[in-house]
């Protein structure tokens, strides 16, 4: 299967200890799924397992997927009563199985959108919802375009396919999920401005999530780039003390039907 062979770039302590945000904005994304009790419900991308946990709290029945093993392994220490599996989504073989799915910040890290829909669709029951949250069309552009300005004054090479997400208008990524055939019932596109805490913040981020673009760069090179970044942006994204990332959502439900 591909995540044995793929380096697992995620570090589940580093991930619950500085950017514990991520499940925390979740959770009004819980309310848009309103779990009931019994439902078998699919988090794809649940990572260290927080929401998926919610969900079990509510009383439905839940099984987490990620694809990285790291991830797993510490969401199975963390949350004995939930069912953790180690699976890509384009791996999932369920066919109407559950009666929701779940995703939230994972999505955008899917260069193949339809194949993911796709597999979603597969594994609803029909009449079933699905609900995400992921980046949307400009998701944290004004750091991306930066580092990757400063990428090329530094002579790294630089390829638009190294762009490591898929953030995608409400209008295409809707598109997609009607070409699916799901009924989408709900669509929103906002800002989130998201802090990144205290003063390495938006270098934390950087290490966490930029290994693609700098392309098993020397340390120096990318130290360098990473500078480069900081002081640029400082003033536009910094205030208070703390980074302020140009964080963009988009919330979708959709509907299986017939
Ligand atoms: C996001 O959740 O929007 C995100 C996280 C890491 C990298 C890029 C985007």
């Amino acid at each position: 299967m591909e995540h044995h062979h793929v380096k697992d770039i995620w570090n589940a302590d580093l991930y619950d200890g500085n950017h514990s945000f991520v499940s925390k904005f979740g959770s009004h994304l819980l309310e848009l799924l309103s779990p009931v009790e019994e439902e078998q419900i699919l988090d794809i991308g649940c990572g260290t397992g927080d929401l998926a946990h919610k969900i079990y709290q509510h009383g439905a029945h839940v099984t987490g997927v990620d694809k990285s093993e790291n991830m797993v392994h510490q969401a199975n220490i963390k949350y004995p009563d939930v069912t953790f599996i180690a699976k890509d989504v384009l791996e999932l073989e369920y066919n109407n199985s559950f009666d929701a799915v779940f995703s939230n910040a994972t999505l955008h890290w899917v260069k193949q959108p339809e194949e993911a829909l796709q597999h979603i669709y597969n594994s609803l029951k029909s009449g079933g919802r699905f609900v995400a949250e992921f980046g949307g069309k400009d998701n944290v552009q004004i750091i991306t375009n930066e580092i990757i300005l400063q990428i090329k004054k530094a002579g790294i090479p630089y390829t638009p396919d190294q762009f490591p997400w898929y953030f995608p208008s409400i209008g295409k990524y809707t598109t997609l999920m009607e070409k699916t055939g799901f009924h989408v019932t709900f669509a929103q596109h906002f800002d989130r401005p998201t802090p990144l805490e205290g003063e390495t913040g938006l270098r934390n981020w950087m290490k966490m999530f930029c290994g693609n673009i700098f392309e098993n760069q020397p340390e120096a090179i990318q130290e360098h780039v990473m500078i480069h970044v900081e002081n640029n942006l400082k003033e536009t994204l910094y205030q208070d003390g703390q980074w302020i990332a140009d964080y963009k959502r988009l919330r979708v439900v959709g509907i299986k039907n017939g």
